[in-house]
């Protein structure tokens, strides 16, 4: 591997240690992806880095777990970057990521694959399509599991398997006993909201080290809003960092839903502010969407003492 592609490694700060056991894997998970026939459609599976950690523990510390081949849970409020970190994880591990939701994905068939008739020299043959977890141990990819706390009980024993330090599953469509590839690695998430405790049954929590994804705030959320929004007015940039402190604030007091918060609300609301008043991008991003009369007055207030005779 060359030096470019080591520069965002080296950019973590990482102990010397762990930056050698990335550097390991991102470089023999590379060579993994290259050498295989569909190369070309694995490498798009790869996340893209972008994500701005809120400090850097958050990144460097789920960079040190999935060195060490520990399952990472992100638990954090609804449009703190969960998915982005993840992403930007497979992009570091250079991984191809095969993604789950076990709030849509609720039978063993999503999960695990299916079995179709299909007729080869004239003779019916059952095939089986391989689903994206059996995909990603076969191969040692990277499986996003996301709100993993809403997996039914009928899909938790696929779940343990795939958690399990064995790293094995029986597969109940073929039979078969899969163990996972040694780059196979794991990542899931939560929604949690700021108050309340995490929704999930104690032996699924006992099998992940667990990463606290708050919003990012301050200088590196002004940063991101410059680089991903399309607002680049500084002193309106200092108003949405702002806003964003303020309304996570209220979150924090149970004076709105954690969706006022989300910065992908907050991006929003700068793109719009690009073309419309700044005060009417936040109505339409932010408190449009709030269901409670006194949630809307909340948020208004705030916004108006900042954007006043903007
Ligand atoms: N810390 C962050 N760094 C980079 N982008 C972020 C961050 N937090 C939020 N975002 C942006 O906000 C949007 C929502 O993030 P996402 O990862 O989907 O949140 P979650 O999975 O926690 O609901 C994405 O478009 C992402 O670009
Ligand atoms: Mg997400």
């Amino acid at each position: 591997m060359n030096q470019p592609e080591l520069e965002p490694l080296l950019q973590l700060g990482l102990p010397n240690s762990v930056f050698e056991l990335l550097a390991q894997q991102r470089s023999d998970n590379a060579a993994a992806v290259r050498t295989t026939d569909d190369s070309h459609a694995l490498s798009a599976s790869i996340g893209r880095p972008g994500y701005a950690p809120p400090n850097p523990a958050v990144l460097t510390d789920a960079v040190t777990a999935l060195a060490l081949g520990k399952n990472v849970l992100l638990k954090g409020p609804t449009g703190s970057g969960k998915t982005k970190l993840a992403e930007h994880l497979s992009y570091l591990f250079h991984l191809p990521m095969h993604s789950v939701n076990c709030s849509v994905d609720l039978d063993l068939e999503s999960l695990l694959g299916f079995k179709t008739l299909s007729h080869r020299s004239g003779q019916p043959e059952i095939d089986y399509v391989e689903g994206p977890v059996v995909s990603a141990m076969r191969q040692g990819h990277l499986l996003y599991i996301d709100e993993v706390n809403m997996a039914k009980p009928e899909t938790l024993p696929v779940i343990n398997g795939v958690l399990d330090y064995r790293r094995r599953l029986t597969n109940p469509l073929t039979g078969t006993v899969i163990t996972a590839h040694p780059g196979f690695r794991v990542i899931a998430a939560v929604n949690l909201g700021y108050v309340g405790t995490l929704p999930m049954n104690e032996a699924l929590k006992n099998r992940f080290i667990a990463i606290d994804v708050p919003y990012v705030q301050g200088e590196p959320l002004r940063e991101l809003l410059r680089q991903i929004s399309l607002l680049k007015n500084d002193k309106l940039l200092d108003a949405f960092v702002q806003l964003s402190s303020d309304l996570v604030a209220q979150v924090g007091l149970g004076l709105i839903p954690d969706e006022a918060a989300s910065i992908r609300a907050l991006v929003d609301a700068c793109d719009l502010a690009v073309y419309l008043p700044p005060m009417r991008a936040v109505e339409r991003a932010i408190v449009d969407k709030l269901e409670e009369d006194r949630e809307r007055l909340a948020v208004r207030n705030v916004a108006e003492t900042l954007f006043s005779g903007a």
